[in-house]
């Protein structure tokens, strides 16, 4: 593996791989490497000719400088773990990335007014400029995202879409542990009596989902709420029905063909989100 740090040597990289007109696959992370990093870049290898990952710990996406701070950075032993699978991996500096502030904006209107959006102001607006940065960087043919977080997801289709770029995004399913939780840098931040409690989350989302056959959208909502009060260690941030395209609430099924229930929920001091897909797009 090929381990770059500054984007003029990744351009001259690039530049090389293009010339053999090899395919380029792109996996963006935060580092913290965990299996569902890993699944997006066994994808990406299997799908194309060179694999280029990146791991930056993007402060501008970031809510507060306590979670900046306490974010988990494990470089050596990311790079132990993808050495042999990934070919290059880019690992820039802040200031390699913004030399100066970034002044670029991006609008997504509804989908970044809601859910993450509205509990984290900006948050999309950070990923995207970085996202965008990176692709302009690595010029990658098709680049790969987790389904883990199904709001991203939608925002960089939309950004790609907005900024008429040629590349092609890629989803991927949520790898979890055996007991449900689904996999994040976060979960290493959890205690262990957090830890134990975590899958309650992904239990609570496939009751949910089960029970889709004989309650409405708003009263299964309503349920999850529910289900949370009870559990003291939890602080449910929202949990919402919402059409798996556009985002919005919905308060009937026939309202979208695709259908995906989405939480946020506070697990001692750290934030966790999941998400459980009722009813995929048949189109
Ligand atoms: P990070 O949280 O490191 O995630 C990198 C990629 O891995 C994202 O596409 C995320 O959805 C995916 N991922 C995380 N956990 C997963 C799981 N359990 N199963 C499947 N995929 C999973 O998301 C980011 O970083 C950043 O916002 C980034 C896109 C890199 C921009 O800074």
């Amino acid at each position: 593996m090929n381990i770059v740090y500054t984007k003029k040597h990744l351009t001259e990289t690039v530049e090389r791989i293009k010339s053999e007109a090899k395919r380029i696959g792109f996996v963006p992370t935060m580092g913290a490497l965990h299996e569902g990093h890993l699944a997006l870049m066994r994808k990406a290898k299997a799908e194309n000719d060179v694999l280029i990952c990146s791991i930056f710990v993007n402060p501008i996406q970031f809510n507060s400088a306590e979670d900046l701070e306490r974010y988990p950075r494990l470089p050596e032993k990311d790079i132990a773990l993808i050495d042999g699978l990934c070919d290059i991996l880019f690992m820039p500096s802040v200031s390699e990335i913004y030399p100066v502030p970034p002044t670029e904006t991006y609008h997504f209107g509804s989908l970044e007014n809601v859910m993450e959006g509205s509990c984290r102001p900006g948050h999309f607006k950070g990923v995207a400029i970085v996202v965008n940065r990176l692709f302009t960087m690595d010029c990658p043919d098709t680049a790969y995202f987790g389904k883990k977080d199904f709001q991203q997801l939608a925002i960089i289709r939309k950004m790609v879409e907005d900024t008429h770029s040629t590349v092609q995004i890629e989803a991927v399913e949520t790898v979890r542990e055996t007991d449900g939780l689904a996999m994040s840098s976060r979960n290493k931040l959890l205690s262990e009596q957090a830890r134990k409690a975590a899958p309650f989350i992904f239990q609570t989302l496939t009751k949910a989902k089960e029970l889709t056959a004989t309650k409405q959208p708003q009263e299964i909502n309503r349920w999850i709420n529910e289900q949370f009060n009870h559990r003291k260690e939890f602080r449910l941030e929202y949990a919402q029905m919402v059409n798996g395209a556009t985002l919005e609430a919905i308060s009937d099924y026939n309202q979208a063909d695709s259908i995906v229930i989405c939480l946020a929920t506070w697990l001692d001091n750290i934030r966790l989100i999941d998400n459980i897909t009722v009813r995929e797009s048949c189109k």
